[in-house]
């Protein structure tokens, strides 16, 4: 049975095909069929603002972005010019200009993108724009160019180095240390080795808080190293970047201000709604050089209106205005208000950590500096892998808890988050329970049942 609180009522794709009408009709079925159709999505579709919701790295409801994201739709105009979008402008460029002083660079740039993973890419892109310039109007032959990551990196700098044609064999993982950050010998070492090969270094992309275990690449011997060399420093801080509103956890990201270029997703840990994500450079004109087109869009930008139209700063024609929620949010808050979101939600993490570490069925997978918390359950001669990857199947089943699974090393883990402001030690508590409880049935036989 499931109630109202739910975080999920699953059911299998087969089944919600048979129960949902999906026809697209010939005559339309007017404006009242419409809360019927809302009635059936809303009922299926999985509740992020509850506090079971500890799956990726966002959750809970913000009010004022909510209202912002509604009057942005209301308003529906398009990012491009400032004569379509004079307030929106502004605010864009006022939350850039913040982000960039929080990051450390004053005379930087950048423009809102459609998540973290377009940021890596546009990072990218600026890094190849600056080791080959030309290569803008001749093309790329997606042979020489390598970049580095971390083995414990987001996916999307494959996807990134796909789209640029630098190709999935120029993407060189770098070893992790035993915490699952980049270890700056290693990078060096690879490094050499490829130039060695006659392959040319252009990009590093750091990762501050990386998905699996939070964990914070050490920055500063990473850009010491990319100074040395003469390579773009990137850093992905999709996921670890609202640290920087807290002093007590600002030095995860120590050297931040000697990268070229950041992203910074405001819709993971600030609890925006998807998507809000910043692209920030320290070399203003770097971006507006890849992001150039010519005077083929006469129709769109004139020239009297050059600095303040931000489709010259981005890859997008039509883009939304992603600005509104995260300015009225921001003001609702305040940095203190979000240095507290973040240290409580760390704050709460340690508490989920002591009690993992206090119950003689559960593990700690990681060490850990953030809100992603690593465990598993265990018990003497068990699969640890089968019993936790079936542990992870019931309590979504059963409907009050969503957390991920996934693996470090060889092992399967477990991976609550906390980025949901719905969360709290009560919480905790409840998942610490029925995670045991749970296994327990596992290791007893106990067929599932729900
Ligand atoms: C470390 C990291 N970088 C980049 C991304 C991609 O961000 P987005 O989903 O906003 O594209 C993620 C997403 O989880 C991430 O964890």
């Amino acid at each position: 049975m499931h109630d109202s609180d739910d975080v999920t009522q699953f059911i299998p794709q087969s089944s919600l095909r048979k129960i949902t009408d999906l026809s697209l009709p010939l005559e339309g079925l007017g404006l009242e069929n419409a809360l019927d159709d809302i009635d059936q999505f809303l009922k299926y579709s999985v509740k992020t603002n509850q506090p079971g919701f500890m799956n990726p790295l966002w959750g809970g409801m913000n009010i004022s972005a909510f209202a912002g994201e509604v009057i942005a739709t209301l308003t529906n105009n398009s990012m491009y010019t400032y004569e379509l979008s004079p307030m929106a402008t502004l605010i864009e460029q006022s939350l850039i200009q913040r982000k960039c002083e929080m990051v450390g660079f004053p005379d930087g740039n950048g423009t809102l993108t459609t998540g973290g993973s377009n940021g890596n890419m546009i990072g990218m892109m600026c890094a190849r724009y600056v080791i080959d310039p030309l290569g803008q109007q001749r093309g790329f032959d997606g042979e020489n160019l390598v970049c580095y990551v971390s083995e414990e990196s987001h996916y999307s700098v494959l996807m990134a180095a796909n789209v640029l044609g630098i190709g999935f064999d120029n993407v060189i993982k770098v070893k992790c240390d035993s915490d699952g950050k980049l270890r700056p010998d290693k990078l060096q070492e690879e490094i050499e080795r490829t130039r060695i090969n006659g392959q040319t270094p252009f990009c590093v992309v750091a990762t501050s808080g990386t998905t699996v275990r939070g964990a914070f690449d050490p920055l500063k011997e990473i850009a010491e190293i990319c100074a040395d060399q003469k390579i773009w420093l990137h850093v992905d801080a999709a996921w670890g970047g609202s640290c920087l509103f807290s002093a007590k956890h600002r030095r995860l990201m120590d050297g931040v201000e000697l990268a070229d270029s950041v992203c910074w997703d405001s819709h993971k840990m600030m609890g925006l709604p998807l998507v809000c994500s910043a692209f920030l450079i320290k070399k203003p004109e770097i971006l507006r050089k890849i992001c150039s087109h010519g005077n083929v869009a006469h129709y769109l930008f004139l020239g009297d209106a050059e600095d303040v139209d931000l489709g010259r700063t981005s890859l997008q024609c039509g883009r939304r205005n992603d600005a509104l929620k995260l300015f009225l949010a921001w003001r609702e808050k305040g940095d203190a208000g979000w240095a507290r979101l973040v240290e409580n939600y760390v704050d709460l993490a340690n508490y989920l950590q002591m009690k993992v570490e206090r119950h003689p069925n559960l593990e700690m997978m990681s060490n850990r500096e953030w809100s992603n918390v690593c465990i598993r359950f265990t018990a003497e001669s068990i699969d640890h892998n089968e019993v936790n990857s079936t542990l992870r199947d019931r309590l979504v089943k059963s409907g009050n808890f969503m957390i991920s699974q996934s693996n470090i090393g060889e092992n399967t883990i477990l991976r609550p988050v906390i980025a949901n402001p719905s969360v709290s030690k009560e919480t905790i508590d409840e998942l610490v329970d029925e995670i045991t409880k749970i296994g327990d049935d596992i290791v007893r036989g106990i067929p599932f049942s729900n």
